[in-house]
């Protein structure tokens, strides 16, 4: 099985690419389990219909209450999707109150409880994890050893650099955990972009470009018609495309061709350019 965690600065196309990519292994016959680890809980919308499922505190709040935990099943925590995907949403506090990162470790205790990984027979896990905060919430599935591939989604943006680059350094001190830098997803916001300032930021942190998305409008008309993704609305665009050679490179990568992840501090950061 593997365990691929999508990360990178908020709006950067995290849920659009995580949410295509579990399509893609979907349409390829494998067992896929998506889980959105993001208080907005929007990363699962397009494998089930549309739908707003219930999030893993909603349902924490209305069924734990009154059951014992230990009567929960592992699928008690998931809803059926689209193409057979098991799909689970965080959730989070209303904004401004709580604190968001803790929905998230709350799901992955019960994941682990449950035997949730184990239990499903699945071939691919794709995590949706909001990467822009530096709380250890949304560290929580490289912390209790759930993640394995990190996959960080970038722009020509040097805030999207920026993120990155902290991301790096969360893969960093976990990777005692198994936890290791598959490369990053550069999706374009202009795909005329001279592209080396990103190749040379990847050399600086010690990794790759998976693969350069193209912007297309195919993603948009998808996102408001909300029913499926932009992989299953829109096979031949040039977004599809792009994503099912990145879903392949993303499984072929194999953990001794990553070696643990260089990022700089602060003041090199933005001395690098
Ligand atoms: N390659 C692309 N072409 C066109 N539109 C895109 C592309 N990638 C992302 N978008 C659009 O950008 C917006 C943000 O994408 P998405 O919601 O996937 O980002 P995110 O990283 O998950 O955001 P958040 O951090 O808020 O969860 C969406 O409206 C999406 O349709
Ligand atoms: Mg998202």
């Amino acid at each position: 099985m593997q365990n691929i965690v999508i990360f990178g600065k908020g709006g950067i196309g995290k849920s659009t690419i995580a949410a295509s990519l579990s399509t893609v292994y979907a349409l390829q016959k494998k067992k896929v389990l998506h889980v959105g680890c993001d208080p907005k809980h929007d990363s699962t919308v397009g494998l089930v219909d549309g739908k707003l499922i219930e999030t893993f505190l909603e349902k924490h709040a209305r069924v734990f209450g009154v059951r014992d935990h230990g009567e929960l099943k592992a699928e008690d925590l998931l809803v059926k999707g689209r193409l057979g995907i098991d799909c689970a949403e965080a959730g989070g506090p209303e904004p401004g109150v709580g604190c968001a990162g803790r929905g998230i470790s709350l799901m992955l205790e019960a994941f682990q409880d449950l035997g949730v990984l184990k239990s499903g027979g699945y071939d691919v896990a794709v995590f949706d994890v909001l990467g822009d905060v530096v709380c250890g919430g949304f560290a929580a599935p490289l912390r209790k050893g759930l993640a394995e591939k990190i996959v960080i989604v970038v722009s020509e943006e040097l805030m999207a650099l920026y993120a990155a680059n902290n991301i790096a350094k969360s893969v960093r001190t976990y990777a005692s955990n198994g936890v290791y830098l598959a490369g990053l997803v550069a999706n374009l916001k202009d795909g005329k972009v001279d592209r080396k300032k990103l190749q040379r930021f990847a050399k600086l942190i010690g990794t790759r470009i998976l693969e350069y998305l193209p912007r297309d409008p195919a993603v948009r008309e998808a996102e408001f018609a909300r029913n499926r993704t932009v992989v299953e609305r829109s096979p031949k665009s040039a977004f599809a495309k792009s994503i099912r050679s990145l879903a392949a490179k993303i499984l072929a990568v194999r953990k001794e061709d990553c070696p643990v992840p260089t990022p700089m501090d602060d003041r090199r950061f933005y001395g690098a350019w």
